[in-house]
């Protein structure tokens, strides 16, 4: 099993995963709506776009993506947020956490973003993500649809998430009760080039939640509040 896991994730191999990937519908057609997305821009006052969270579990991703949310529809903006947890109790119900597993569950949000960032939402993902390769492939994803995506690294050491381990699931891990756990027994690749590194270690969730809004409202991503 670790010889696969290990092959299976050499960035040197495009194959990986390709039998996820593999077309298998024929005859299909792509077909265009009547409605362009500058049209749902223009409705909605505001741009859509993918805000990327990835980090250790319990590094404070779901917290931050929920506050932003909150925020920017409190004050009249489309915001969404696509989280790791609730995602796996429907749409990835089917999926665990092997690698194949886990990149399936990447790419399949990768293309719900797409599709939410299309239709003019301000999209928040909060998921581990922890392979590069995967999250690349939904940045080159949102750039052939010339969507914007800002990858965002919760940079929370692992210690002080293990101290927050909100679920219990750390201490479970540790206890042996979970195999494969993110930060304890399976990798965790820090993005090389993230738009934002976010610290949350010393911050309040409000305090991280204001760093990453003026990050993206200084970029022109989110209308001034
Ligand atoms: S990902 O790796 O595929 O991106 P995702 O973000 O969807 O993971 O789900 C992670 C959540 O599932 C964690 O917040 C944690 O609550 C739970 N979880 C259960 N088992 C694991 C595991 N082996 N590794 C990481 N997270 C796990």
């Amino acid at each position: 099993m670790h010889y696969i896991v290990r092959r299976l994730n050499r960035p040197d191999r495009p194959a990986r995963f390709a039998f996820m990937t593999q077309i298998k519908a024929t005859n299909v057609v792509w077909h265009h709506g009547h409605v362009d997305r500058a049209q749902r821009e223009e409705m909605l006052q505001q741009k859509g776009c993918t805000i990327w969270l990835t980090g250790l579990p319990s590094s404070g991703k779901s917290t931050l993506a929920f506050s932003l949310e909150h925020l920017l529809v409190e004050r009249g903006h489309l915001a969404y947020v696509l989280d790791g947890d609730n995602i796996r109790h429907g749409l990835n119900k089917n999926l665990g956490f092997s690698a194949e597993d886990r990149a399936e569950n990447i790419r399949r949000i990768g293309e719900v973003a797409r599709l939410f960032a299309d239709a003019g939402i301000i999209t928040l993902t909060s998921f581990v993500s922890p392979y590069r390769a995967d999250r690349d492939n939904v940045r080159k994803l949102h750039e052939e649809s010339k969507l914007p995506f800002v990858e965002v690294f919760i940079d929370t050491p692992v210690d002080e998430c293990e101290k927050r381990d909100p679920k219990g699931l750390y201490a479970k891990a540790r206890a042996g009760q979970i195999k494969g756990f993110t930060g304890v027994d399976d990798p965790y690749e820090p993005p090389q080039k993230p738009e934002l590194v976010v610290k949350t270690g010393g911050l309040t969730p409000q305090e991280a939640t204001i760093q990453l809004l003026e990050y993206l409202v200084g970029k022109g991503l989110l209308p001034t509040l």
